[in-house]
């Protein structure tokens, strides 16, 4: 039996089967653990399986003389010091390609909701606003058919949103590391697509060089019809940037489901009609939840038996 260390409940039977294996030490809230408790908890366990919420640094790293896997329910892993790790002779894995549709689905939910203003919609009929027959010139929003879509970020997210766009017949441009021959889109620079994008989709990870690439300069770049949608981390955008855009009407709008300090929101995001919130969902059904839960798990798993893990990073 192998001592691993996990800090969440996971959805469906996936600790059942990893107890049989290995001897568990869970944190059972849904709160994350603190470091302090992942210190004292970590220093005899062979693995850890962590949540994006759980930060595993050097400090982490050191104190765990005998870690041979750390397995991440998640697709980013910007909470884990992957170098480090490995520089240990630690393995990482993750959770990709079975959270690639619903997150992409999620995206293009948002950015409907958004352009066509239907979370406005539902506030007004709750609040008992909607006090005017049917007429010509209420609550107008924008098409998403035919317009153009931006896409910052062509990973597995980036081509899902194109296959979903092309429903839409919207133009599809995108910027990324490098051009993609396997995508149905035109590759443009950063600036290009700002400028031209109705929708500015965000697909990147973060990392250093993604950190608040949504500044103030590139949301002046935008049109002032545009809308922003983030569904990829909190980090990419200046929020204060973004709150300055809003209130000078730079773009038209933004969906966020990403926070840079969740569960914690700069409250003057609610004061916009034009922005719609969701607490990070990007990949909460009950199917996909099921599987990076099964993922993460075999994962954690194989690595430890000195196999080939699903998804290494
Ligand atoms: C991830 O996996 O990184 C998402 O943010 C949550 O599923």
């Amino acid at each position: 039996m192998y001592n691993v260390l996990v800090t969440k409940q996971l959805p469906g039977n996936w600790l059942n089967y990893l107890s049989n294996y290995c001897n568990i030490t869970l944190w059972e809230k849904n709160i994350p653990p603190t470091k302090e408790w992942i210190i004292d908890n970590i220093k005899d366990k062979d693995g850890i399986l962590v949540t994006l919420t759980e930060k595993v640094d050097k400090e982490i790293i050191d104190k765990a003389n005998k870690l041979k896997v750390i397995s991440t329910y998640s697709v980013g892993y910007d909470h884990i010091d992957v170098k480090y790790a490995k520089s240990k002779g630690i393995t990482v894995t993750y959770t990709p390609e079975v959270l690639t549709d619903a997150t992409a689905d999620l995206i293009f939910g948002l950015l409907i909701a958004v352009s066509r203003r239907i979370v406005e919609g539902d506030k007004i009929i709750r609040a008992g606003k909607w006090d005017t027959p049917w007429y010509p010139t209420f609550m107008l929003g924008r098409e998403v058919n035919h317009k153009t879509l931006g896409i910052i970020g062509m990973g597995r997210i980036g081509k899902a949103i194109v296959k979903r766009a092309k429903g839409f017949d919207m133009k599809i441009i995108y910027n990324s590391r490098k051009p993609h021959t396997d995508v149905d889109a035109e590759f443009v620079e950063l600036d290009n697509l700002l400028s031209n994008s109705d929708f500015v989709v965000i697909a990147v990870d973060l990392n250093d060089s993604t950190y608040h690439l949504i500044n103030e300069d590139r949301l002046r770049k935008m049109k002032p019809t545009a809308f922003l949608i983030n569904a990829s981390r909190g980090a990419v955008i200046d929020e204060k940037a973004l709150i300055n855009a809003l209130k000078n009407k730079w773009i038209g709008g933004a969906a966020l489901d990403v926070f840079e300090h969740e569960p914690v929101i700069t409250s003057e995001l609610f004061n916009f009609d034009n922005v719609v919130l969701t607490p990070h969902l990007g990949s909460a059904t009950v199917e996909t939840r099921d599987k990076m839960a099964e993922i993460a798990v075999k994962n954690l798993l194989l690595a430890l038996r000195g196999e080939k893990p699903i998804y290494e990073i």
